[in-house]
């Protein structure tokens, strides 16, 4: 085991708790600052050209996606060291989590994502039931100093209780990681006052039939 893995026992053996006793964790200083900066820089050295507006799922297909979310996207690829870093974190915990409470995590896809002034995202489930797509969402903040005045929390909600139930409010400050079942929890962003910045990424099970491979690797 190197260092980097060491480094994340105890913080994945706290997200395993919660993810079993709650179904959600939300952790602070989650990665190094160093590599939450690296990963803020790699994101701000792309071109605004670059980041796309993103589609939303088939239960909002007749709406615009425009009136549910107004971040753009860009997919997370192994093009540099933070990029690995964070893949390799995902990585880790994707084992982790596989090996303490058998979830069966198969593959991960990730992306940034950039909510200029006055974006959000309204309540969504990342996936839904029966179909067995998204597992478990993962969101890591990039913003340094962000004060309760610049607004843009993640909300999440308890989905038994008609959105009446705030189970968490999250600030978005750099570092915090906020880990979800994702047909559990209704979640929204609200909009920010300045430019926010976040890492959003999912698991998903193997749903491979006999020699046939879903998702493709
Ligand atoms: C998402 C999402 C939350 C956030 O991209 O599906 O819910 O706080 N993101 O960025
Ligand atoms: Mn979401």
């Amino acid at each position: 085991m190197n260092d980097f893995s060491a480094k994340f026992d105890a913080l994945f053996e706290t997200m395993a708790c919660d993810l079993q006793n709650q179904g959600y964790s939300v952790q602070h200083n989650a990665l190094p600052a160093s590599v939450v900066k690296a990963l803020r820089d790699t994101l701000l050295s792309l071109n605004a050209d670059q980041f796309k507006h993103a589609g939303v799922g088939r239960a909002h297909q007749q709406m615009s996606s425009n009136a549910i979310r107004r971040d753009t996207i860009f997919w997370i690829e192994n093009n540099t060291a933070a990029e690995g870093q964070w893949l390799e974190f995902a990585n880790l915990l994707q084992s982790y989590l596989n090996r303490s409470l058998l979830l069966g995590l198969f593959s991960f896809e990730s992306h940034f994502a950039h909510y200029s002034p006055g974006a959000f995202y309204k309540t969504h489930v990342d996936a839904f039931k029966g179909q067995a797509n998204r597992v478990l969402s993962v969101v890591l903040y990039l913003n340094e100093d962000w004060s309760t005045d610049d607004g843009g929390e993640m909300v999440l909600y308890d989905s038994d209780d008609n959105l009446s139930t705030v189970l968490s409010t999250i600030n978005p400050e750099a570092g915090t990681l906020a880990v979800f079942l994702s047909e559990d929890f209704p979640h929204e962003v609200l909009p920010a006052k300045r430019d926010r910045y976040s890492i959003a990424g999912w698991y998903r099970l193997n749903t491979s039939s006999g020699n046939r491979v879903d998702p493709p690797v």
